[in-house]
């Protein structure tokens, strides 16, 4: 590996992946394509390990022209790609963003990076790698008492969040399979940690009660996701990439599976012991249940089996310890929380997602 190309590298988990890599692989060059929309973030990218090795390309993976340009001035032999519309609720409100990003971005890609690597053929098919991150929703939802699935089970995604997410997994499969290009896939389970737009459960809950806002749970709460600490997902990829065979698929995850409710409460009592001065104790007062969100997937939960047997990766971190790590990050980088709140799409974002549900609108 000597130049990887990282799409989506400025957002949450592709900028600790950034991160990660440079610290992990002394000698990578990572080249950063991103076009930036609301979830992403230069701010996400200071402070680089060794930012010499690092550049950043402000580009669109809708723009075929604008993909191919990187790999006329690159020699790129892995790509890792995270670039994708990533919230639920919003591929909801609008979700044609998502088929152009998630499914036609993807295809771009795959095309641009085809090409070139049938260019750079006397390389050898392990000379080159395309990695594509994706996600535990495509499995769709499961029941409390069902087993957790394995890399066999079959897609039946249900938002066009995780539709988007399964089409481009097939198309990155297809690729592998016809056009025999280097591939890999990993589904994961939700990620927390550093740098995460404050739009999902755990970095909104966290900036809310820090600030004495409301904590809104949709529904009853009752629903079960498999968290896992954004550092052990980038040791996945790692690990995929180093021993990972060709073609493959890996489940990721950290093994913590919670109701929604229980994790807002760990949040509320982490924060209550962080910060005993806070007029805001006990910060389980905060929450308020509010409109269920439509088509609410009750359970992910993923079988991980095959990456940890045949890659000996396993995660480090527990609920706790990452969740502490994680609000002390936030609670230490108050620059960083204040400009992603003064951000418009935030702002907007809260009026239209949550004032509406609160009113049961
Ligand atoms: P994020 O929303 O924080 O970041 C996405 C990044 O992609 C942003 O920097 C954004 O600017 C960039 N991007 C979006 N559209 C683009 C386009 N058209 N061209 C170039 N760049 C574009 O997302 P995240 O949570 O870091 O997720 C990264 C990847 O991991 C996604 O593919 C997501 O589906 C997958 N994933 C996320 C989770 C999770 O819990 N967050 C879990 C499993 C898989
Ligand atoms: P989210 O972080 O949006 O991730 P995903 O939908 O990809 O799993 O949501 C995690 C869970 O938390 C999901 O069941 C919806 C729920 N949730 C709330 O109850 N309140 C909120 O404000 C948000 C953002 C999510």
């Amino acid at each position: 590996m000597q130049n990887v190309l990282v799409t989506g590298g400025a957002g949450f988990i592709g900028s600790n992946f950034v991160r990660y890599l440079l610290k992990q692989d002394p000698t990578v060059q990572v080249i950063n394509f991103d076009v930036l929309t609301y979830a992403g973030s230069i701010e996400n990218l200071k402070g680089l390990p060794d930012a010499d090795r690092h550049t950043f390309i402000h580009d669109d993976i809708r723009d075929t022209d604008a993909l191919a340009d990187v790999f006329e001035s690159f020699e790129i032999d892995t790509i890792v790609h995270f670039a994708a519309e990533t919230h639920v609720d919003r591929s909801i409100l609008g979700p044609a963003i998502f088929i152009e990003s998630n499914i036609l971005g993807t295809f771009n890609l795959l095309e641009v990076a085809r090409k070139n690597w049938s260019g750079h053929s006397h390389q050898g098919q392990h000379a080159f790698r395309f990695h594509h991150i994706s996600s535990d929703e495509v499995y769709g939802a499961l029941r409390a008492e069902d087993p957790p699935v394995n890399e066999q089970h079959a897609y039946a995604p249900r938002s066009p969040y995780a539709a988007s997410k399964a089409s481009s997994d097939f198309l990155v499969r297809a690729y592998g399979h016809t056009y025999d290009l280097p591939i890999t896939i990993s589904n994961c389970s939700n990620n927390f940690g550093p740098f995460q737009f404050p739009e999902k459960l755990m970095p909104l809950m966290i900036l809310n009660a820090m600030s004495g806002e409301s904590l809104p749970i949709y529904g009853d709460g009752s629903q079960i996701r498999d968290w896992i600490y954004v550092d052990d997902h980038s040791a996945a990829v790692w690990a995929i990439l180093q021993k990972g065979r060709v073609g493959e698929t890996y489940n990721v995850a950290g093994d913590n599976q919670y109701t929604n409710k229980e994790i807002v409460e760990m949040i509320c009592s982490l924060l209550d012991k962080m910060l005993p001065a806070s007029s805001h104790s006990p910060h389980k007062q905060l929450i308020t249940f509010v409109d269920d969100r439509p088509g609410h997937d009750f359970r992910y939960a993923l079988d991980t089996s095959k990456i940890t047997t045949d890659l000996g990766w396993h995660p480090h971190e527990t609920l706790q310890s990452g969740l502490r790590k994680t609000i002390a990050w936030y609670l230490e980088n108050e620059a960083w929380v204040s400009q992603i709140k003064q951000r418009p799409a935030y702002q907007e974002w809260i009026e239209e997602n949550y004032l509406k549900r609160a009113e049961g609108g």
